[in-house]
């Protein structure tokens, strides 16, 4: 049986899906980083792959940009697929002075503007955060691969474009190391249905002044944050 988005067989997935926003980015860590690798979805491009990585079983499965989007994924990742561990890799967005293009993040938490989370908690807040045994496996493992992590709360956002000039001043201040449109959506989905989630995030842009990567920095930070999350397979 499949599900709606999904055109895989159960059994298709592996226990531990990477989850970044671009399909051609599954496509791209499939072919460079897996053995095996077998593509089980093309349904409206979404495209997902399950191979090995060190003789382990994983999954990289595109989910598009935002919360609306992400969480049909998840949803039937998790209910029809079984999936156990779901890794978001993927770019933010910086609104501090001190955090660099390139740095490698470990989301511990996500505060965000899901719509679909005020409707859901009644106007209340849930406070979204990582499984801590995914986050503690990902922070070690970056430490044996000498690969920098900075950990933190990050913001998730359903708007990319936005007009207002001091908009991102109070999560600033408040300590927010990273703005990306996913992570918020995925955790408190993994909760809901008792599973495991984490997002490792690298910084692709500076939302303050406007600086962007070069496309070989973002290579590397890219590598580094796949290397993180492959580990955990
Ligand atoms: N905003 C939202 N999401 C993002 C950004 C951004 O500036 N950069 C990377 N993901």
């Amino acid at each position: 049986m499949s599900s709606i988005h999904i055109g895989a067989k159960v059994g298709d997935i592996a226990d531990t899906v990477l989850l970044p926003g671009d399909p051609l980015r599954a496509k791209h860590v499939a072919e460079t980083f897996l053995q095996d690798a077998v593509c089980y979805n093309n349904v409206r491009g979404m495209l997902g792959y399950t191979g090995y990585y060190n003789g382990n079983r994983v999954s990289i499965q595109g989910t598009g940009m935002g919360m609306g989007s992400v969480a049909i994924y998840v949803h039937e990742l998790i209910n029809t697929f079984k999936v156990k561990n779901l890794i978001r890799v993927g770019t933010c967005g910086s609104i501090q002075q001190g955090i660099h293009l390139g740095q490698v993040m470990l989301a511990m938490s996500a505060s965000g503007d899901a719509d679909a989370n005020s409707l859901y908690f009644k106007g209340m807040h849930y406070a979204a955060t990582a499984d801590f045994d995914l986050l503690m496996k990902a922070y070690e493992a970056a430490q044996r691969l000498r690969i920098n992590t900075l950990q933190g709360s990050v913001f998730s956002t359903n708007t990319f474009y936005d007009n207002e000039p001091n908009r991102w001043e109070k999560w600033q201040k408040h300590g927010i190391i990273g703005v990306e449109m996913e992570t918020q959506m995925l955790f408190t989905l993994a909760k809901r249905f008792g599973v495991k989630a984490l997002s490792v995030l690298t910084v692709s842009d500076n939302i303050v002044t406007g600086e962007t990567t070069s496309s070989l920095d973002r290579e590397q930070s890219f590598n580094d944050m796949m290397k993180i999350a492959l580990e955990l397979a």
